[in-house]
């Protein structure tokens, strides 16, 4: 490692998406205040999940890593966190059950509220006003006094982190994720009998396994374990929650369990990546179409100069349509160089186009396409495919069409929320699950 890492290096270098701050004394005193709270996760935990990676790189287990494209304030809310996570407990079951693999289950959660955005200003009903950075950064309102960047919402984003966090650890240590609960992570909103089949094999397993006077009191009946992600965007929010771990004497971001470098910020020379080089925590690499692989290499290489499997995880996304020109060729050249990863597929991002009305959305047939697609080049490239990187919710929204229930385009308008992207419904998001089981199912 470069030994003129600091957590305030980037400093140094040019900063992609960042806001312009209005107020530089406000926004230091943020920062002083956040450098004396409290670390958000602990890197004993963040190590663990550098570990798993490590098994889903090798093929042993599953990465599911999915939740909102962007938090809001006002949805740290208890009921809508608790239909996230029992859609992500949900989809984890159904993988590890029906497709027979462990599943490592990361979500987008407690701390998700930076966005990079394509351009500075967006045009709403004929008005050019600065775009919406997430709520972290601005308001979503459209009004140009409501897109000022306001420092004293990071504060406001870490509270948030902190009791959703508090949460998912109540609620997946809490007895809530027990297996024997497994009827109760049904949302009521949709009629999955393939669900409630599934639920039937599960509970005679377990009174198999019980019967058999095997002792069901352990951790792995009885909770589950879902670590934290979010984009590193805000590069003076994650330094000031960068710490030296006492137990290693090595420095770890606690902002969330894993961090990944966006598609728009993972220059190889750039500010975010001389940041997240330095820390330890398992790094997602997002990766679109217009990816050069020389840079891809050198990238890999500042982030993982030691080759450590499970720290670096390739999130392609290039969309249904452009993967079969873009993955082979990735996948041959990591290959060739030996460079450890996980690879993971983001079929979401490389999906999403904007309707006649103006809303952005998404082809539930494409994102399952990509999926499929993903799956049968690794296995021609004789390669690893290791999990999905999704964008979901909860609840009965309308924003992506198709999947079993039918969603059509005139439909889009019924319960659309986002503010960013087109999240799945927790019914495309359970039927997506069936899917990548049949996918990964070993032949027995
Ligand atoms: C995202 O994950 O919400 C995102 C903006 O992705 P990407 O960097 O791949 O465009
Ligand atoms: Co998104």
């Amino acid at each position: 490692m470069n030994k003129e890492w600091s957590k305030s290096s980037w400093r140094r270098l040019k900063v992609l998406q960042q806001p312009k701050w209005p107020d530089k004394i406000v926004c230091e005193n943020v920062f002083d205040k956040l450098s004396n709270l409290p670390a958000l996760v602990f890197a004993g935990e963040t190590r663990s999940l550098v570990d798993l990676l490590a098994e889903v790189s090798e093929g042993k287990a599953f990465l599911l890593q999915a939740g909102e494209c962007s938090e809001e304030f006002s949805r740290c809310h208890g009921p809508y966190i608790h239909d996230l996570l029992k859609v992500i407990l949900q989809m984890a079951i159904i993988i590890a059950y029906a497709g027979g693999k462990k599943v490592v289950k990361v979500g987008r959660i407690a701390g998700q509220y930076a966005k990079p955005r394509s351009k500075d200003t967006e045009t709403i009903d004929g008005r050019s006003i600065p775009s919406y950075r997430g709520d972290m950064v601005n308001s979503a309102e459209a009004t140009s006094e409501a897109r000022v960047p306001d420092p004293t919402r990071i504060l406001d984003g870490y509270f948030r982190s902190a009791a959703t966090l508090n949460l998912v650890r109540a609620f997946t240590r809490g007895g809530y994720a027990a297996l024997n609960q497994i009827h109760s992570w049904r949302l009521e909103c949709f009629p999955m009998r393939k669900y409630d089949e599934l639920i039937k094999e599960i509970r005679k397993a377990i009174n198999f396994t019980s019967a058999l006077g095997l002792d069901l009191n352990i951790p792995q009946i009885n909770e589950a374990v879902v670590y934290t992600s979010h984009e590193a965007l805000l590069l003076e929010y994650e330094e000031a929650l960068t710490r030296i771990d006492t137990t290693t004497g090595l420095w770890y971001d606690t902002s969330a369990h894993m961090l990944w470098l966006g598609d728009r910020t993972r220059q190889a020379d750039g500010a975010h990546t001389e940041f997240l080089r330095g820390v330890r925590n398992p790094l997602g690499v997002k990766i679109g179409p217009k990816y050069e692989i020389d840079e891809l290499k050198l990238l890999f290489e500042k982030l993982n100069s030691e080759n450590t499997p499970g720290r670096v995880t390739l999130v392609t996304r290039f969309g249904h349509d452009k993967i079969e020109k873009f993955l082979p060729k990735l996948i041959r050249e990591f290959k060739k160089e030996g460079f450890k990863v996980a690879w993971c597929c983001d079929p979401m991002h490389g999906n999403t186009y904007t309707n006649k009305n103006g809303l952005k959305t998404r082809v539930f047939e494409d994102i399952l396409n990509e999926v499929r697609a993903f799956w049968s080049i690794h296995k021609a490239e004789g390669s690893i495919a290791g999990g999905v990187h999704l964008e979901l919710t909860g609840e009965s929204v309308t924003e992506c069409t198709g999947g079993s229930s039918q969603i059509l385009d005139m439909d889009l308008g019924k319960n659309y929320q986002s503010k960013c992207d087109p999240r799945l419904n927790a019914e495309q998001a359970v039927e997506l699950a069936f899917e990548l089981a049949d996918i990964i199912k070993p032949c027995i």
